[in-house]
């Protein structure tokens, strides 16, 4: 990778309705999977995919950006990105 930071893949959440289980987040932004690891990470030395339980079945607002500080959660940091462009106030 040309940075120690994960690839950006949206300036916006990913809302998906889950059913409970063990998940992986892509931590590397790299997966093919997204938000959830497919392996490719083993192409860096930095990253890991984060794992996360779902206890009940819920719409989960995952971070596309990778540069939220409630990862793998979304907390709207896209917003402050330089590559954000405003749509709607439900992103
Ligand atoms: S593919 Fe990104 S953390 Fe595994």
């Amino acid at each position: 990778m040309e940075s120690d930071l994960p690839k950006i893949r949206g300036y916006k959440s990913l809302r998906l309705l889950m059913e409970p289980g063990e998940y992986y987040f892509c931590a590397c932004g790299l997966s093919k999977n997204n938000p959830f690891c497919d392996g490719s990470h083993r192409a860096t030395e930095t990253f890991k995919p984060i794992p996360v339980k779902i206890r009940f079945k819920q719409e989960v607002k995952w971070c596309d950006c990778r540069r939220s500080k409630d990862l793998p959660f979304c907390d709207n940091e896209h917003r402050n990105l330089p590559g954000y462009v405003p749509k709607n106030i439900e992103e």
